[in-house]
């Protein structure tokens, strides 16, 4: 296993650990809001110092992104950190989140780990290397349309600007699918995507680190990530569209007029 990919489970154990500690005392938690519909907790920020410190003592000297305490550092190496996704899921007691850290090496994604600490799912890849659940090797699904397919998408609810847009979507390719769901952890749907659970996925307003380490799970496990244009841009637009190759570009085709 490659040395920083270790590193980064060992990030991820620790801060899932102890967010776990914490479902069953979600009432005594100090919670502040960010902005519309957008909270953290002191477990979030705990999290996020557990997994810098355990970065930080195998590297001191690689960048860091990470979701509460923003940039730190710069060289070739970044990592980027999303410590608790799906706090709102989190404080609501809904058994939905993740822990998610990504690698970037001269501008390009490395390494990835999500893990679901309740039902200790850990997912891992390493550029060129595939992608895997609990070191089982995971592949996208082998659906080859939207008829029958299962989609993940998320609510723009920060961003009132891309709620019209996202219900045009909705309604252009929810007719055409087995069902739509909204479980309220990007990376975690990401990974998903990346298992086959779900044949595809997309969302507008993403941040870096709801996205990095579940895109590069998708691509080492044989789909596709792009932005709505079907470029790369996504990291830096928020805006993703994956899936299996096929579902994919239908989800392109079928979103073709939201284009940003
Ligand atoms: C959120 C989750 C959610 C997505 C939001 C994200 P957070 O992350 O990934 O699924 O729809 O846009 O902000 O705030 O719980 O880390
Ligand atoms: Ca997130
Ligand atoms: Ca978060």
């Amino acid at each position: 296993m490659h040395p920083m990919l270790n590193i980064g489970i060992r990030a991820a154990h620790a801060a899932g650990d102890h967010i776990v500690k914490f479902v069953d005392r979600i009432p005594d938690l100090s919670v502040n809001s960010k902005g519309r519909n957008d909270f953290v907790s002191e477990v979030d920020r705990r999290a996020e110092t557990i997994i810098i410190d355990t970065i930080r003592k195998a590297y001191p000297k690689h960048g860091i992104l990470a979701e509460e305490s923003g940039p730190q550092g710069d060289g070739e190496f970044q990592w980027i950190i999303d410590p608790l996704d799906g706090t709102t899921n989190f404080l609501h007691g809904f058994p939905q989140f993740a822990v998610s850290i990504a690698l970037k090496y001269r501008n390009e994604l490395d390494q990835a780990i999500v893990y679901d600490p309740l039902r200790q799912e850990l997912f891992t890849a390493s550029k060129g290397c595939g992608a895997y659940l609990n070191q089982r090797r995971i592949r996208v699904s082998k659906r080859n349309s939207l008829q029958g397919a299962l989609l993940g998408t998320g609510f723009p609810f920060g961003d009132s600007k891309n709620l019209e847009p996202f219900i045009t979507m909705l309604r252009t390719v929810f007719q055409k699918t087995a069902g739509i769901r909204r479980a309220g952890a990007a990376s975690l749907d990401l990974a998903y995507v990346a298992c086959g659970r779900l044949d595809g996925f997309w969302e507008f307003g993403l941040n870096p680190w709801d996205m990095a380490a579940g895109a590069l799970l998708i691509l080492e496990a044989g789909g596709y990530v792009s932005d709505f244009k079907g470029e790369e841009n996504y990291l830096n637009s928020g805006n993703i569209i994956c899936g299996n190759p096929e579902i994919h570009g239908e989800l392109l085709v079928n979103i073709d007029q939201l284009r940003d």
